[in-house]
């Protein structure tokens, strides 16, 4: 297959070039694609692509607090102009967007078809890109993830830093998710290259946990022994708020018969490999 990949530096770029061995894959830097120009149209199409899988986007929550004119330039033009070279050409898009749709208030698990209602400038973008995309390609695939960490920088690496640093950390234990694996991600996104579907489907590693449980297995599973105290979101105090609830249903996904493991699972191997 001739796969076109936008965000290649990225978590999950990264996580995705080498289980798309086999395939001829055309995967610029943000320099040569940049998506924020109308120009990334005519170099989509020039690479002829049967798939586009769409991984670039402006993923600093806070930072798009006080720069939403470039969060929106790239998670909704920019994703608007990747969808018009996919149209073009008549390639199929994958893209990804994020739990930060939701405003994390249903006390259940989201499901594909519940109400979204970003509560920050990102998820707002994101979710503007997501129509776009669906506007302009209609079978377009949106896999939303959450809790994303790869090779990159991410909350796993974070924490290390920190406990590299001191003795006590906190961390908020208000949020609840699924810490997802880039790796593991990108293994769902290459099956589903084989796989006919559209619209949107939740794709996360399985179980749930706050982030103050995540840093604590971090730091039990890499053998450092660090206090950790478990703080409330009020008290981080950051530009961006964030979903209580992140957690994501992905009983759509596995009905296309694909499961994504434990999220445990998933660190040991991030851990082992790093
Ligand atoms: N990280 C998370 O926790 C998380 C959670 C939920 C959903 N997601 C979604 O998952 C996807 C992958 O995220 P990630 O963590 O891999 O992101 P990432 O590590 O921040 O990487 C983003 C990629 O997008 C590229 N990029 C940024 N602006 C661009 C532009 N104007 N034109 C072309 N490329 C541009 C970056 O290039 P440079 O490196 O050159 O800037 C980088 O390769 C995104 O759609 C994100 O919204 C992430």
């Amino acid at each position: 297959m001739n796969v076109f990949l936008t965000g290649v530096s990225g978590q999950l770029g990264r996580a995705l070039v080498p289980r798309l061995v086999g395939h001829v894959v055309t995967a610029p830097s943000e320099s040569q694609a940049d998506v924020t120009s109308p120009s990334v149209v005519d170099v989509i199409a020039r690479a002829e692509p049967d798939v586009v899988i769409h991984a670039a986007a402006y993923t600093d929550v806070d930072g798009a607090e006080a720069h939403p004119d470039l969060a929106f330039a790239v998670n909704a033009r920019g994703s608007r102009h990747v969808a018009e070279g996919a149209a073009r050409v008549g390639a199929r898009l994958i893209a990804v967007s994020t739990d930060y749709v939701y405003d994390g208030a249903k006390p259940t698990p989201y499901r594909e078809d519940d109400a979204t209602a970003p509560l920050g400038v990102y998820g707002r973008s994101k979710l503007e890109g997501e129509r776009e995309m669906l506007k302009v390609l209609d079978g377009t695939l949106i896999l939303r993830t959450a809790w994303l960490y790869g090779r990159g920088k991410n909350f796993v690496e974070t924490i290390l830093r920190l406990a590299a640093e001191r003795d006590e950390l906190r961390v908020v234990d208000d949020q609840v998710g699924s810490p997802t694996s880039a790796s593991d991600l990108a293994s769902a996104i290459v099956s589903l290259l084989a796989i006919p579907c559209a619209g949107v489907y939740h794709a996360v590693n399985s179980g749930t946990c706050s982030w103050y449980v995540f840093a604590r297995e971090i730091l039990a599973l890499s053998g450092l022994e660090r206090r950790v105290v478990p703080i409330s979101s009020a008290e981080l105090k950051r530009p961006a708020p964030r979903p209580a609830n992140s957690v994501l249903d992905c009983s759509k996904l596995r009905s296309l018969g694909i499961t994504m493991r434990p999220w445990r699972e998933a660190l040991v191997d991030y851990l082992r490999a790093r």
